[in-house]
């Protein structure tokens, strides 16, 4: 008993002090530092086949402020809803801004998503959005450069499955580098916002 109760007065310290960079920082930039943390090097070389069907690599990235999102076509509510968000944020931008950042959509059901199939998904978000596929082991490279998880579950009677994934998008810079994580379930104003900061 005595045991337990030392335990309990010393983690007091610990909650107030939690409590007070909480209280301090605000909850969102404590997320922020969190995100910002869990992101410590993430992303480099890929090599990928883009909608059109031509070999890309992460030179595609350069001289563009991307959004990266790793998904999958058939994806039912979450996938639409954060390609549309981000989207949206791109086109609250001025022109002359837009033209500086490009959204990317990389699937993680290579099976399903082809070439064609990606190429009217991703045309139907944004004209400059860009869609990755590529064989398994290219897909699985590039989950694991940018520390994505996914998983396809199992298959129905009609031969039907839906893939749990990870659902952060990625900001990189220029030059290829990353920048910061963006949480899921952004408003348009919010990403908008993240965007429009590291743009200047
Ligand atoms: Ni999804």
């Amino acid at each position: 008993m005595r045991k337990v109760r030392l335990i309990l007065y010393g983690l007091i310290p610990v909650v107030a002090l939690l409590g007070l960079a909480a209280w301090w920082l605000g909850p969102d930039r404590a997320v922020r530092i969190v995100e910002d943390a869990t992101a410590v090097s993430v992303g480099g070389p890929f090599e990928m086949l883009d909608h059109r069907g031509q070999a890309v690599t992460e030179q595609v990235l350069l001289g563009y402020h991307t959004l990266i999102y790793f998904g999958y076509t058939g994806c039912p509510d979450v996938c639409p809803t954060e390609l549309n968000t981000m989207a949206q944020a791109i086109d609250t931008l001025p022109p002359k801004q837009v033209a500086r950042v490009q959204p990317v959509f990389v699937t993680v059901d290579p099976e399903r998503d082809t070439v064609a199939v990606l190429g009217a998904y991703v045309a139907a978000f944004h004209p400059r959005m860009i869609g990755l596929t590529g064989t398994a082991e290219q897909i699985a490279a590039m989950k694991k450069a940018y520390r994505v998880y996914s998983r396809s579950l199992e298959k129905d009677d009609d031969g039907a499955y839906l893939v749990d994934h990870s659902t952060f998008i990625f900001l990189i810079g220029p030059d290829g580098r990353f920048l910061e994580l963006l949480r899921p379930q952004l408003s348009i104003e919010e990403m908008a916002d993240r965007v429009r900061r590291r743009l200047g």
